[in-house]
């Protein structure tokens, strides 16, 4: 345990090294454009209004002058479309439900313990799963294929850097990488302020974030009239049963428990917390696991897209942490439950002897 959280450590401090690669992130370029198109004030370039020419798709990627797309991510962008599977199964969804919004990367052996977890909680199949994927991949496209417990419906990023393998937004061949000199390696490519380049694969986990907060309130049919919660989880998360029916008690009970709590969350087992084995309701600062808000929240943090988009930093929680939250003008706080261990674990798969993934023990920590 205390070995995986030392590797772990060791993979973050790895990680924030990497942290100066991202200065202008892809949608900041993208952001970019559109600002110099509009020629629009740029304190204020984002009305909520916004979001409605955002539903005219064709209007938008005028304006934004994105990069041109391939077929397969047209392809993509198409299958967004489709109306959810497993209607036949549950025509209906609850009145009162908490949509579940699942992103992912690439790691199937994570995903399949993950949608288990997600097959017995108590309340899924009132619900409706949203999958969003950054990149397509076989192995976890069959995975969400499998889903037969609710109403599923993927989505995938269509300007993901692992849709473009050999150009914007992907790597070019002529893009610099790493601290490259752009003279000496008669590379393309601006350097950020400590001399690294863009590195796709890291920008993408925050561009996928904002993308799909964008799609899910403003942009499915599905959701953009939803008027309750929606909760955030991701492909390294395990769920536990009562995790949804503890998450619309928390919902609930919000308004008067804690009026200025801004969301409610499925938070992991920490031990250092203070408050453990409290037998009361918990508020406390914004996390970035199994958090849950609601469109008036989102609405406030839309309006601060300019800054989101702008803050030198390519993960989107921290980005939250020191540009959305704060502008808000009171600490931003988040309600749990008492029994703080039991409604969601992050997953971690050791490796077995040899290394080898067969052999991988499951540990939550
Ligand atoms: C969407 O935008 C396009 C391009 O600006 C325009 O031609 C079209 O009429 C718009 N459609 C709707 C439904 O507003
Ligand atoms: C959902 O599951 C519960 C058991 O957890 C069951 O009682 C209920 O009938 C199911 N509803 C639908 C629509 O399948
Ligand atoms: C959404 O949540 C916020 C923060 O808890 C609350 O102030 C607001 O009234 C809620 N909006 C709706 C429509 O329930």
């Amino acid at each position: 345990m205390a070995n995986i959280k030392k590797n772990r450590l060791k993979d973050e401090v790895a990680f924030r090294r990497f942290l100066p690669l991202v200065s202008i992130t892809l949608l900041g370029v993208f952001l970019l454009m559109f600002l110099l198109r509009i020629n629009s004030n740029f304190a204020t370039p984002f009305s909520d209004d916004f979001s409605q020419v955002l539903t005219n798709r064709s209007h938008a990627k005028q304006m934004l002058s994105l990069p041109k797309q391939t077929e397969f991510s047209l392809q993509l962008e198409k299958r967004n479309q489709m109306p959810p599977r497993n209607l036949d199964l549950y025509p209906s969804l609850d009145e009162d439900h908490i949509t579940i919004v699942l992103y992912v990367h690439n790691r199937p052996q994570y995903l399949k313990v993950a949608v288990d977890s997600l097959s017995r909680v108590v309340g899924i199949n009132g619900t409706l799963l949203i999958v969003s994927h950054d990149g397509y991949f076989e192995e976890m496209n069959k995975i969400v294929e499998g889903i037969r417990f609710c109403q599923v419906k993927q989505i995938f990023a269509p300007y993901s850097p692992h849709v473009y393998p050999n150009s914007f937004p992907g790597v070019s061949p002529t893009d610099c990488k790493e601290k490259d000199d752009a003279t000496k390696k008669h590379c393309k490519g601006t350097p950020d302020q400590y001399g690294n380049h863009r590195s796709p694969k890291i920008v993408s986990l925050k561009h996928h974030w904002w993308w799909m907060m964008n799609t899910v309130w403003d942009g499915l049919k599905e959701t953009k009239d939803h008027s309750g919660h929606i909760l955030f989880i991701e492909e390294d998360h395990y769920i536990y049963p009562n995790a949804y029916r503890n998450l619309q008690i928390l919902t609930e009970l919000k308004p008067q428990k804690c009026p200025h709590c801004y969301a409610a969350n499925l938070a992991p087992c920490d031990v250092n917390a203070r408050g453990e084995g409290w037998d009361s309701l918990i508020a406390e600062r914004m996390g970035n696991v199994g958090y849950t808000f609601n469109r008036t929240v989102w609405r406030k943090i839309h309006k601060k897209t300019t800054e989101f988009c702008f803050f030198d930093d390519y993960n989107w929680d921290i980005t939250m942490w020191a540009t959305v939250y704060p502008s808000f003008g009171n600490p931003v706080f988040t309600l749990r439950g008492p029994n703080k261990c039991s409604t969601l674990w992050k997953m971690w798969f050791a490796p077995g002897p040899g290394g080898g993934k067969k052999h991988a023990s499951i540990t939550v920590w």
